[in-house]
């Protein structure tokens, strides 16, 4: 049975064996004359002539980059749209980004700025994708300067999601997607908070447990970001963890994966939420019992440095005026700051302070 989640003027959809119709469901909602799947080298030998199979091979071509974060870049961005201009692709074509996080950002990037935007089909392979990253419509790159720093908003057309692809997914790249799904928890929903805990202590979620957290993720998360698109509001809530997680990401040189990253930082924002009485106390450790449960790190490795922690989050989209802004919980499953548009302001000395 394939679940639909209707979201702002698209579909997601979830069902074992969804690869193998993704065929039909693209060639209906969105028809084109040609399609260009946009992958990596990891994902592509797994899944890309699957997809194009399912497509029509003679109507795709495949591009395939380099996997990881590090190659999350203008440049790989500049060699995709060459690519496609080399292969004769026009506005006529629809991408199809078929990864995790990063080829989901990269191909919506190119797909919102080729030709002055072409639609983008997501097909996530990662958790943290199908749970987080293919909804809601942020695309772009990172730079020198920090993570995320040249985008663009830009709204899939659909997204097709085939939980059996998390079989070949890496233990470790499984829990990263755990981390933003205990997100979705903490910010709107106490339950879902403790569903997520369950399923992720002890051993890998059964495949009918990851299908229930996807389709509770995407319906929390889409729900949070319906009527607030471009983060003018609630959707800042989505940023936890994210201020200074992005900053362990970044500083780290991307040896932290996205969301070892995050689960770092939703602890520590936690515990200046507490430390600056937002937050009930034991909030934080509640987070970082569910975190650590499900294996992933709770602390930031000592070579990263505080000044540098904190210059990095200066350099973050969420910073106003010189001032970090903050998206902290209250309890698990509601968050701060509803009168004041979803962000606190917080000093450097109370970001050193639990920095150490
Ligand atoms: N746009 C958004 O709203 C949003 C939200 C959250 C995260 N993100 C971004 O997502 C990125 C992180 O995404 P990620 O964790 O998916 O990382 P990723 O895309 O680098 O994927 C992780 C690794 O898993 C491999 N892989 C993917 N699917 C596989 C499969 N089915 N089987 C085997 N291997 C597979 C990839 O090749 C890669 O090596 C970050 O850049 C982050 O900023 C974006
Ligand atoms: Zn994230």
């Amino acid at each position: 049975m394939t679940r639909s989640i209707q979201l702002d003027g698209y579909v997601a959809r979830i069902a074992a064996g969804l690869l193998d119709e993704a065929g039909a469901i693209i060639q209906r909602e969105s028809p084109a004359h040609r399609y260009a799947i946009i992958t990596d080298d990891v994902v592509s030998p797994l899944y890309a002539s699957r997809v194009a199979a399912a497509i029509g091979s003679h109507l795709c071509s495949i591009l395939t980059i380099v996997a990881g974060e590090t190659h999350k870049t203008r440049e790989t961005w500049a060699h995709l749209t060459d690519a496609l201009l080399e292969q004769g692709h026009g506005r006529d074509s629809v991408i199809v980004a078929l990864g995790g996080g990063v080829i989901g950002d990269l191909a919506g990037f190119v797909a919102a700025t080729f030709m002055r935007g072409i639609p983008c089909v997501n097909v996530p392979t990662t958790l943290l994708a199908m749970v987080d990253a293919a909804i809601g419509g942020k695309t772009g790159v990172d730079t020198k300067a920090g993570k995320n720093l040249v985008g663009a908003f830009k709204r899939p057309a659909s997204v097709i999601v085939d939980p059996l692809v998390l079989q070949t997914l890496p233990e470790s790249h499984l829990r990263s997607g755990i981390v933003e799904a205990l997100k979705h928890g903490v910010v709107s929903d106490a339950g879902y908070f403790d569903l997520v805990t369950r399923y992720s202590a002890c051993d890998r979620p059964q495949p009918n447990e990851l299908l229930e957290l996807i389709a509770g993720s995407i319906a929390i998360k889409g729900d949070i970001v319906r009527g607030d698109e471009h983060e003018r509001g609630r959707r800042k809530v989505l940023n936890f963890g994210h201020t200074l997680g992005h900053a362990v990401e970044f500083e780290s040189n991307y040896r932290l994966s996205h969301g070892e990253a995050i689960a770092i930082g939703m602890v520590l924002e936690a515990e200046i939420a507490e430390r600056a009485g937002i937050a009930r106390l034991g909030t934080a450790s509640v987070i970082r019992a569910a975190l650590g449960g499900a294996g992933l790190p709770v602390v930031r490795p000592a070579e990263l440095d505080s000044q540098a922690l904190l210059a990095a989050t200066r350099v973050d989209k969420k910073a106003r005026l010189g001032i970090v802004e903050y998206a902290l919980p209250r309890r698990i499953g509601e968050m701060a700051g509803g009168d004041s548009g979803w962000s606190v302001p917080i000093t450097d000395s109370a970001v050193l302070e639990v920095l150490g």
